[in-house]
């Protein structure tokens, strides 16, 4: 005899497909444990039908993936163009995501008029400036105040305009005037490469990096680790990685990942080992990650790979080669990656 509850339930799941049954998205399975993940999203991705719900389904912030960029926000001196940021923001308030910004000063994607303006007159308010503007207009729970500041390899600072008409100095700049316009806003350094098994010398580099902007009171609350894995090259460390964050936290700094996906260059054509091996490589990345209770956000890069660049590299032309980084594929059909994601943030200890 099957009692009544066992009934409805067994109606209920005869219901509806199980695919179509209330599975939590990402966001819920974060937001279970204290975390929070979202998504970059570019306004173009809007066009097809499927993108938006399968966002809102997993994602519960949102990230401008160019749209904040100063080459598209201000074309010309002192003329911003908000109207892509508006839309990206105004989808995340309406529907009830929180909004990351990133970048506010970057060494790439500056108007071309940027660099000279700046040799001409070192005017602070030419960095300052779209850093208010931006942070007075849009409410954002986090922010990528500068970003890859520290050369590729490691050796002291990536060149870049900012660096020319300002100094080092400039790092602290952005900071403090991000403070002030938006004290509210939790301020990132963000950058790559310390979490790859290779990035000893990046990883010195950010802790006196860090440490020098703490000891000179800039207001950075957290290090933004980009988080572009690689699942068949340079994969992280695990102990190195640990050690790492570990070093994060006793500087009282929070952490964020903040663009997270996994290249899969240098695999081969077989799709199914490919998927296994990026989601393996964000697993081993997120473990780690995520058992550090400073890590507070994972934010995937772009949710599909639809819009995912094809490679550079004319070999992989040839071959058609495109990309499995991200949680998605081209059709918006989850993937091995999105498994991974959920079961790490699952497996995570709750940070209440
Ligand atoms: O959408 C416009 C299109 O309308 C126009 O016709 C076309 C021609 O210029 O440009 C399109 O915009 C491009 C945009 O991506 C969307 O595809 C921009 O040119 C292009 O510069 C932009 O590249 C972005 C890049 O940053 C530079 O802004 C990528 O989308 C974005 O994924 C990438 O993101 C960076 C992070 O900001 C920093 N960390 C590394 C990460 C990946 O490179």
């Amino acid at each position: 005899m099957i009692d009544r509850r066992t009934l409805l339930a067994g109606a209920a799941s005869l219901a509806l497909p199980a695919s179509a049954q209330a599975a939590p998205g990402l966001k819920e399975i974060a937001a279970s444990k204290g975390l929070v993940f979202g998504c970059a999203a570019a306004t173009y991705e809007f066009g097809n039908g499927d993108f938006a719900p399968t966002l809102l389904r997993d994602a519960a912030q949102l990230v401008p993936e160019y749209e904040m960029k100063r080459d598209v926000l201000e074309p010309r001196p002192g003329r911003y163009d908000f109207s892509a940021l508006d839309r990206l923001s105004g989808f995340a308030r309406r529907n009830g995501l929180s909004f990351r910004g990133t970048p506010l000063v970057w060494w790439h994607s500056n108007p071309p008029w940027l660099a000279p303006a700046l040799q001409a007159r070192r005017d602070d308010r030419l960095m300052t400036g779209p850093i208010a503007a931006l942070l007075k207009r849009y409410s954002m729970a986090s922010v990528d105040v500068v970003n890859e500041a520290v050369a590729e390899d490691g050796n002291g600072l990536r060149p870049s305009v900012w660096l020319d008409a300002f100094g080092p100095g400039y790092i602290e700049m952005a900071f403090h005037a991000a403070r002030q316009a938006a004290p509210g806003t939790r301020l990132v350094y963000n950058d790559y490469g310390c979490e790859w098994g290779s990035g000893d010398r990046i990883r010195a580099a950010h802790l006196k990096l860090l440490d020098g902007l703490l000891k000179r009171n800039a207001p950075v609350d957290a290090l933004g680790l980009q988080g572009h894995l690689w699942a068949f090259r340079d994969r992280t460390d695990q102990r190195k990685l640990r050690d790492f964050l570990q070093a994060v936290r006793d500087r009282g700094l929070a952490v964020l990942v903040t663009e997270l996906d996994v290249d899969d260059t240098g695999g081969p054509a077989d799709i199914a080992t490919r998927d296994r091996a990026v989601a393996d490589e964000a697993r081993r990345f997120l473990d780690v990650a995520l058992d550090n209770p400073a890590t507070q956000a994972v934010i995937a890069w772009n949710l599909s790979d639809r819009y995912v660049d094809a490679p550079q590299d004319w070999k992989l032309k040839l071959l058609n080669w495109r990309y499995r980084k991200t949680l998605y594929d081209a059709q918006m059909r989850r993937k091995p990656l999105w498994d991974a994601v959920a079961r790490a943030f699952a497996g995570a200890r709750a940070r209440y």
